[in-house]
């Protein structure tokens, strides 16, 4: 097969160009990052889960009418996507008070929030994701008043649908981020749901034990990060016992040989 041509390195996963204009392959890596980079690792299998959980959760939001860039699966760890220009923005919701929410603000982690806060981050590595209001997003020019207005109506959307969702499943969606991107159309632009929901960026605890079930397992050194990936795919109806724990342990294998 011809090489393909990267179009972006990201800390979790890349983007190739894809087989049509104005599609790309979305590839989900192992790499796990936290704290700005600042710590680094492996999680052998966590592409594969992402894919599968992205792609499910994605395909499911397509049902109620949120836009999304997912197109289809393509195979274990890739997905073809639309190509968008991403709003530099992270796109933060907060039900339950965690993280970055708890210690600025000295609310104990797990206090339950009277109501949903949406939160934005400018998305920006060299200043390490900055905190921002809607002042600073129209003031700069990073998304017009109306882009924010669709933005704040798909991440509620979002949101009441996959606390739901997870409410099924035993897991309290605490908090998760989302991207947003522009598509173009002749002169004209929309705003669509971009990159992936996965472990790597929502807050999963389980219902009765509080259980982590998401990427704080590696920022805060906990372990086991595979198997509470695998367990929330396993929830969402996604890992048929034994197929696609096979696939993973064969996955597993080829990651130790280094292939
Ligand atoms: P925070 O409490 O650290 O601000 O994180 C809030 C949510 O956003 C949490 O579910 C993890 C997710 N998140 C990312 O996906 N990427 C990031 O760079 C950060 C800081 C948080």
């Amino acid at each position: 097969m011809a090489r393909r041509r990267q179009i972006y390195e990201g800390k979790a996963k890349i983007l190739y160009e894809g087989p049509e204009p104005g599609t790309l392959i979305q590839y989900f890596k192992d790499d796990a990052t936290a704290f700005n980079a600042q710590k680094k690792g492996t999680i052998s299998g966590k592409g594969v889960l992402n894919n599968r959980i992205s792609e499910h959760i994605f395909t499911l939001l397509g049902h109620i009418g949120v836009p999304t860039h997912f197109i289809r699966r393509l195979n274990m760890r890739e997905q073809l996507i639309r190509q968008v220009e991403i709003v530099p923005i992270e796109v933060v919701v907060r039900n339950v008070a965690a993280g970055s929410l708890s210690k600025r603000l000295g609310i104990e982690e797990g206090t339950q929030l009277p109501r949903t806060i949406v939160e934005y981050y400018y998305k920006d590595d060299a200043l390490g994701d900055p905190l921002i209001s809607e002042e600073h997003i129209a003031c700069f020019g990073w998304a017009s008043q109306e882009e924010m207005h669709d933005i704040a109506d798909m991440a509620i959307r979002v949101n009441d649908f996959m606390s739901g969702l997870f409410a099924g499943i035993g897991i309290r969606l605490v908090d998760f981020k989302l991207e947003f991107g522009r598509i173009w159309e002749n002169d004209f632009s929309r705003i669509i749901l971009a990159d992936e929901i996965s472990p790597d960026g929502c807050r999963l605890w389980d219902r009765e034990s509080g259980e982590k079930l998401d990427k704080d397992r590696f920022r805060r050194d906990l372990g086991g990060e595979v198997e509470a990936y695998q367990e929330v795919a396993r929830r969402l109806g996604l890992l048929p016992e034994g197929i696609d724990n096979a696939v993973l342990d064969l996955e597993k294998h080829r990651k130790r040989r280094g292939k």
